[in-house]
């Protein structure tokens, strides 16, 4: 069974903490259902981590599609998440309302997407049309050149706007919103202030949920990564490892072994 949105609901009810990964492919999506993971998130990020951009925006709604497609045919009980891309819900409520449809016919069981007041008209005509609807404040990396960089959003008096932004959101009816790169102090705020759950990447522990991109969480991805990555494993090391045993055994001689032949 699916994850719901009254499930997710609940875990804020219990107080208890929950986790959201990023996920862009079936295997993994079998991986990280396979060890509870309620919710995956296709995010934009793939256009980083998978399609080697340096920035979210050049990724479009068909390669999301493609993506999100996948990650739904290896998930068997977590709720999917699908990130409307930059451009794909700025035009019109009715454009927008077209590709959140587009997702949940992928396989998505809901949609993400960045901003808070405005983008609150396109949230209410999908929540009507029963398209379930996670907000995103704080750092919107969609909005890097208007905000000048990847920097931590809410600092001082424009806290203020993070929680009404927030509030916003609530208001229109998402059942849940990310809160990225803010103070733990106004992330603690806004979490008290909204009935649905809040999910924190860089937002310190009161919030209801965490995420995090799954390269990174892995060890997958290399260089200097934000302050609030911690890093689960080194993947990098084993793969660049395994990579580098094989070629030795090849050369040697040792692969492939009897027991890798047929006859
Ligand atoms: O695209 C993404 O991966 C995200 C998370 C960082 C929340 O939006």
């Amino acid at each position: 069974m699916t994850v719901t949105v009254g499930e997710l609901a609940a875990f804020k009810a219990r107080r208890e903490p929950f986790i959201m990964l990023t996920c862009y492919d079936a295997l993994t999506a079998s991986a990280l259902d396979e060890a509870g993971v309620p919710l995956l998130l296709v995010g934009d990020t793939l256009a980083m981590v998978v399609l080697g951009y340096d920035s979210t925006l050049p990724v479009g709604m068909d390669e999301m599609l493609v993506f999100t497609a996948a990650v739904a045919r290896g998930a068997r009980n977590a709720m999917v998440v699908g990130d409307m891309p930059f451009g794909s819900y700025q035009a019109s409520v009715a454009e927008a309302m077209r590709n959140a449809t587009r997702f949940l016919k992928a396989g998505a069981n809901a949609v993400k997407l960045e901003g808070g007041a405005r983008v609150t008209r396109a949230i209410g005509k999908m929540t009507r049309a029963g398209i379930p609807v996670m907000g995103h404040v704080g750092l919107t990396p969609q909005s890097v050149n208007a905000l000048g960089g990847f920097k931590v959003q809410g600092r001082g008096q424009t806290g203020d706007q993070v929680l009404e932004d927030a509030l916003a959101l609530q208001e229109a009816g998402c059942f849940a919103v990310v809160l990225e790169a803010v103070p733990s102090e106004l992330a603690a705020r806004v979490t008290r202030a909204l009935a649905i759950p809040t999910i924190g990447i860089g937002a310190g522990p009161e919030v209801d949920g965490q995420v995090l991109v799954t390269p990174d969480l892995i060890g997958l991805t290399s260089g200097p990564l934000p302050r609030f990555v911690k890093r689960y494993a080194d993947t990098r090391a084993t793969l660049v490892e395994a990579a580098r045993s094989f070629a030795k055994d090849v050369a040697g001689g040792h692969y492939p072994g009897p027991e890798h032949q047929y006859h």
